[in-house]
């Protein structure tokens, strides 16, 4: 979704502004603009569609000025357009705005300042803001007090950038919104998202709801909303700027693809060790709580929410804890059984899932111990829970998670087995053994990985297609579900995915000659039963796809196999072909595989 970078420095803004947009792209946007300080007057170049744009229809070299806002607009109040594109500014052009979020109180205000004389060039929420400015301003002559104003009448979510000719550097503030600042030397950069300034700078100050920072290129300050003074603790990233490129892929989503065997390693160094115990430092969990718990829930969206359904099978089977998983946009209409003996855990790649948070949020005002999953330290998400586990997958930039999905299953799955030492719950050797398959994980993927050739030719003969299934039982359900959205995401074809004994109650009536029906089969414990059900398609005319770990002839089916594994760990490696086969139909298509339409990788709105 939208997406915010900001520059003050000596360097000329416009080219750090516009590479840091280009790498939000990602984010997903349908107009983007820039306003840069030059000769203490405002700039503003601004377009409907790509970034590139602002370049190809302003004369955009010849644009100077050391400070600046950009931003990128996913709309939601306004139709894409060069008029609702930010940044916006108050009428007297005073003051110039770039926001992401939603004001939901924007039409009492817009009402309000038009009775006072102000007029609105867009449809847009943000407008309001940098009027109110004007309008505080007017009346208190010091820029500080008259944003702290307009902050207070605000109702919603936003992060806000703010320049003016009035002073040197820049204005920021949040409320519910990702904004990060980048130290860097003589200056400093601001983003929604790390991968916009990562190649500048690994120092971050993360900004609290609530409070403003002024930033200029030698100082970086901090208020609260009292307008005192406070200090705000440096960060350092490790992520590599080189993670954040596609280091000679094709697509972000190939590279991320091919990135998984490591991002695996990297969740599970230092927390799976062979014959010691699992290594969690940061929950305090204690055998006391844990035997006090009675369920468990897992709350997500997406391929996050997918990863807790298998996370929930590894804590059901390995401590015997009843696990509920939930998406997030539901859990607080579901009217979820909360208490003090309930442990939640939130899983988000992003950590700025509006509807995760919001969920989190409920989790803990009914006293539940909360549990963040998250890849992006100093998100949303990490801020609100009372702990914290990195996945450490590094920057998943293509809209279609990936390694992240891994990383997230891996991070659950040792969760789980911590859980299961300090309750007893499994046999020593049983525990060793999982152990070792786990981290036996990332050569198995590096064997699914080094033999692509038979996805690329099933993806041929799938790419025309406009419907599939994908079907499964237990565990392999899951992996159904994943594989399912990540061609549904990127290739646009219609596909779902079934329980295998559930299809003959329904969706089996939409199989016709030739439908594809992609099967998974990971647990030689339900390998008949899941045989039978691609029997049954077969005879109604579907072509069958197989991906198994179980040994299996059958000369009807393209068999697709991939190495053994227990069927508790089984989605991590079964996944990979599945998103190759997504991957591959889409760029058959000739689709942007990283940004697909209408979808967004951080979704901030609930
Ligand atoms: C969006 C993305 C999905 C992602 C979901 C949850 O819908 O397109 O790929 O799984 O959000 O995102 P999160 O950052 O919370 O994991």
């Amino acid at each position: 979704m939208c997406g915010i970078v900001g520059y003050i420095g000596n360097k000329k803004a416009n080219p750090i502004l516009i590479d840091g947009l280009l790498a939000l792209e990602y984010r997903g946007y349908d107009s983007a603009g820039i306003a840069l300080i030059d000769n203490g007057k405002i700039n503003v170049f601004k377009e409907k569609g790509r970034v590139k744009n602002i370049s190809l229809n302003n004369n955009m070299d010849t644009a100077t000025g050391n400070v600046g806002i950009a931003h990128t607009r996913w709309a939601t109040h306004g139709k894409p357009s060069q008029e609702n594109a930010h940044p916006h500014m108050d009428n007297s052009k005073m003051f110039a705005v770039v926001h992401n979020g939603i004001i939901e109180n924007y039409s009492e205000l817009r009402e309000f300042l038009k009775k006072k004389g102000y007029h609105f060039d867009s449809e847009t929420d943000t407008e309001v803001i940098p009027n109110l400015i004007h309008y505080y301003y007017q009346d208190c002559n010091n820029f500080l007090e008259a944003f702290n104003r307009t902050l207070n009448d605000l109702k919603g979510s936003y992060a806000i950038l703010v320049i003016s000719p009035l002073f040197e550097g820049v204005y920021v503030a949040k409320m519910a919104s990702p904004l990060v600042i980048g130290e860097g030397n003589n200056e400093n950069f601001i983003a929604s998202d790390i991968p916009a300034i990562l190649s500048y700078t690994k120092e971050f100050y993360f900004l609290n709801d609530g409070e403003i920072g002024y930033i200029t290129k030698q100082e970086i300050k901090f208020y609260n909303n009292k307008l005192e003074k406070i200090v705000n603790e440096k960060k350092v990233i490790e992520w590599d700027k080189n993670a954040a490129d596609k280091d000679g892929f094709d697509d972000y989503m190939l590279k991320e693809i091919y990135e998984q065997p490591r991002a695996i390693k990297e969740t599970l160094a230092g927390r799976v060790v062979l014959n010691n115990s699992c290594n969690f430092p940061d929950l305090e969990i204690d055998k006391n709580y844990l035997e006090k718990i009675k369920r468990v829930y897992i709350v997500a969206c997406g391929t996050a929410m997918h990863a807790g359904l298998v996370g929930k099978k590894a804590i059901e089977q390995l401590c015997n804890i009843t696990t509920i998983v939930d998406v997030a946009s539901e859990f607080r209409y579901n009217k979820p059984i909360i208490d003090d003996e309930t442990l939640c855990i939130f899983i988000s790649q992003s950590g700025e899932t509006a509807d995760t948070i919001a969920a989190l949020k409920l989790a803990k005002s009914n006293n539940a111990k909360t549990i963040a999953i998250s890849n992006v330290l100093g998100s949303s998400i990490t801020r609100e829970a009372d702990y914290v586990v990195y996945t450490h997958a590094g920057p998943e930039i293509a809209v279609a998670s990936t390694k992240a999905y891994v990383s997230q299953v891996a991070t659950i799955i040792g969760m789980a087995i911590y859980f299961a030492e300090i309750l007893d719950t499994l046999d020593k050797k049983e525990i060793e053994k999982i152990k070792t398959e786990l981290l036996d994980l990332p050569s198995k993927i590096d064997k699914v990985l080094d033999n692509t050739k038979e996805i690329i030719d099933i993806a041929k003969n799938i790419t025309n297609e406009t419907n599939a299934f994908y079907i499964g039982r237990g565990n392999d359900y899951n992996i159904a579900l994943e594989g399912s959205l990540k061609l549904k995401e990127i290739s646009y074809i219609h596909s779902e995915a079934y329980p295998a004994g559930e299809l003959k109650h329904g969706p089996i009536a939409l199989i016709e000659n030739d439908t594809y029906v992609i099967g998974i089969i990971t647990n030689s414990d339900i390998c008949e039963k899941t045989l039978s059900n691609l029997e049954e398609v077969k005879t109604r005319g579907a072509k069958i796809v197989l991906i198994s770990n179980v040994d299996i002839v059958n000369e009807d089916m393209i068999i697709v196999n991939i190495p053994q594994i227990n069927s508790i760990l089984a989605p991590i490696v079964a996944i990979i072909p599945l998103q190759l086969l997504a991957y591959y139909i889409a760029k058959n298509k000739g689709l942007d595989v990283d940004k697909p339409r209408n979808l967004a990788k951080s979704v901030t709105v609930e």
